[in-house]
Order: C-alpha cells, then sequence, then structure tokens
C-alpha cells in the first residue's frame, strides 16, 4: 500500500502502538494516546486523513473486564466502531481469547470463536464492528520493551525471588511486538479479512518463564502449577495456539528469537 498520506496509530502508548510507531516511522501522520483521543468518544474534529488506521488502543485487562464489562465493551466495541468511522481502510488487533481453548490442535482463521471470558467477547464483538473491509489481525501473548507485560514481569520477580509460580496448562505463542509490527506492514499488501499472526512455534508460560530467565540469566526457578490453583477472575483457553490457513499470511519468527530481541532492547 502506498502510504503517501499516512498512518494514524491509536492506543501509541502501549506497547503495540510503540513497535508500531517504531515499524512506521516517518510515515506516522498521528499517534494517538488515551489522552489525545479517548476512543470511547467520537474522533475528535482535527484528526487528520490517513492511508491507514492502526487501531491499537484496547481494555486489555483481562481479569479487571470481568467485574467492568460495560467499561471494556465501550473501549473494545465502541472504540473500534469510532476507529472505523474514520473512514480509512482499518486494521484491528484481536485475540487468541475469542476462541474456548478445547481444539486439540493450533486455532485458524476458519475455526469458530467461542470465547470464555469478558475481555473475549468484546474483542469478538469488536472484529463485527470493524467491518467486512478491515484487516482483523489476531494475535497472542503478547510482550515488548513497553507497559506491563509477563516479560516485564518475570524479569522484576526474577531479581526478587528465587522461585516464581508459573501456570504450565495454557499453552500460546508469545509474540514479540516488533516482529508483529513488521508483519502488519506486509499485511497492507494483501486481502483484508482475518488474518491470525502470531510467533513460530509454542509453549507454556512457565516454559516461557523457564527461557527468560535462561536467556537473561536471572537464576530463578520455575514452579509449574494449573490454572486453577491461580483462581484468576477470567477463564483463559488453555489452548491459545493460533496458526493461519492462509497460504500468503506473513510468518512471524519463533517466539525465542522475538525474546533475545526484546531483552536485548531491556539490556540483558
Ligand atoms: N497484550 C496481549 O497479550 C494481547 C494479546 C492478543 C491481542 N492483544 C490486542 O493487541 C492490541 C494491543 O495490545 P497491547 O498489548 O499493546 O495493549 P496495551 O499495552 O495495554 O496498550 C493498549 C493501549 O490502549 C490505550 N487505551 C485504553 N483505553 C483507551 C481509551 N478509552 N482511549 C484511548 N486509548 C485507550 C491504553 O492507554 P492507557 O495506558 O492510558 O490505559 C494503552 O496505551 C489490543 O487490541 C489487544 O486487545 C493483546
Amino acid at each position: 500500500m502506498e502510504l503517501s498520506r499516512g498512518v494514524l496509530v491509536t492506543g501509541a502508548a502501549g506497547q503495540l502502538g510503540e513497535a508500531l510507531r517504531e515499524e512506521f516511522a516517518g510515515s506516522v501522520v498521528a499517534a494517538l494516546t488515551r489522552a489525545d483521543w479517548d476512543v470511547t468518544l467520537p474522533p475528535p474534529a482535527n484528526v487528520p486523513a490517513a492511508d491507514v488506521v492502526l487501531h491499537a488502543a484496547a481494555w486489555t485487562d483481562v481479569d479487571g473486564a470481568e467485574a467492568h464489562p460495560q467499561e471494556a465493551a465501550a473501549v473494545n466495541v465502541g472504540g473500534t466502531q469510532h476507529a472505523a468511522d474514520l473512514g480509512a481502510p482499518l486494521v484491528v488487533f484481536s485475540t487468541d481469547y475469542v476462541f474456548d481453548g478445547r481444539k486439540g490442535r493450533p486455532y485458524v482463521e476458519s475455526d469458530a470463536p467461542n470465547p470464555l471470558s469478558v475481555y473475549g467477547r468484546t474483542k469478538l464483538q469488536a472484529e463485527a464492528a470493524a467491518g467486512q473491509d478491515a484487516w482483523i489481525v489476531r494475535t497472542s501473548w503478547l510482550f515488548g520493551w513497553t507497559s506491563t507485560n509477563f516479560v516485564r514481569t518475570m524479569l522484576r520477580l526474577g531479581a526478587e525471588r528465587d522461585e516464581v509460580a508459573v501456570v504450565d496448562d495454557q499453552r500460546g505463542c508469545p509474540t514479540y511486538v516488533g516482529h508483529l509490527a513488521s508483519a502488519v506492514r506486509g499485511l497492507l499488501d494483501r486481502p483484508r479479512g482475518v488474518w491470525h499472526l502470531a510467533a513460530d512455534d509454542s509453549c507454556t508460560w512457565a516454559e516461557f518463564a523457564e527461557a527468560i530467565f535462561d536467556e537473561s540469566g536471572l537464576s530463578c526457578r520455575v514452579r509449574p502449577i494449573k490454572t486453577e490453583e491461580l483462581g484468576r477472575p477470567a477463564p483463559r483457553p488453555l489452548n491459545s495456539v493460533l496458526r493461519s490457513e492462509r497460504p500468503e499470511a506473513p510468518r512471524l519468527p519463533h517466539w525465542r528469537e522475538g525474546l533475545r530481541d526484546c531483552l536485548g532492547r531491556l539490556g540483558y
């Protein structure tokens, strides 16, 4: 896609928003944080015209959404509708949590969603709000060098403790935001519709934590536990593995490669 007018990014202070700003540096006509545009409200009048809107603003507090379903829907569904109202080609970001995790194999684009949580339901409704004419990118287990994410949390805990308890019965594809942002660029030259874009290969959260400690040189043990022991408010799919069944889908590198890149940026 020709980016003569430029790219507009929402959620620009989030971890994916940061990576999109970096990937499209030089073509970003506006990088809007919540302070610039609260997406639960219609777009401000001064939003510049763009060739494409990369809509990364979202309510991402999965457990918090259980207690605040209307607020989560206002951001995820209402916000996506408002982003679509800008009238430019739209990329929206959805999630593995639209699936129930009961399939024994990776999820592909044609699998039927069945979200278990409020967050998952709002993201599925957001896909509908984005419309047929958007690129709907389902991704999973995002991590990057900013914001709150599993890698940064494990680095903090690993420096403070000898052992951390991490769930070992949820499997997914930890996806580095830098790799996702670069795949999004490739997607702009492909047809619109639903695309699964997640890191190559898969692991459990406990395996991911072990890799984080290995690669960063922290000597912290991982004690594997079951999801139910954690007692989190929102149910999670046990199988979160996403793959694309579309032959022309951009391929992302292995999650461990993403982890190494991310740790490098964090000074490890
Ligand atoms: N994180 C994951 O593991 C994951 C997995 C699959 C899919 N996704 C999807 O990927 C996308 C990017 O997620 P992320 O990990 O980058 O999330 P993030 O780091 O939490 O960033 C989300 C951004 O949205 C902003 N935001 C929240 N409410 C807003 C509002 N009402 N108006 C404007 N901005 C608002 C947040 O601002 P504040 O900081 O001010 O709250 C934050 O900067 C989301 O669509 C998410 O659902 C994420």
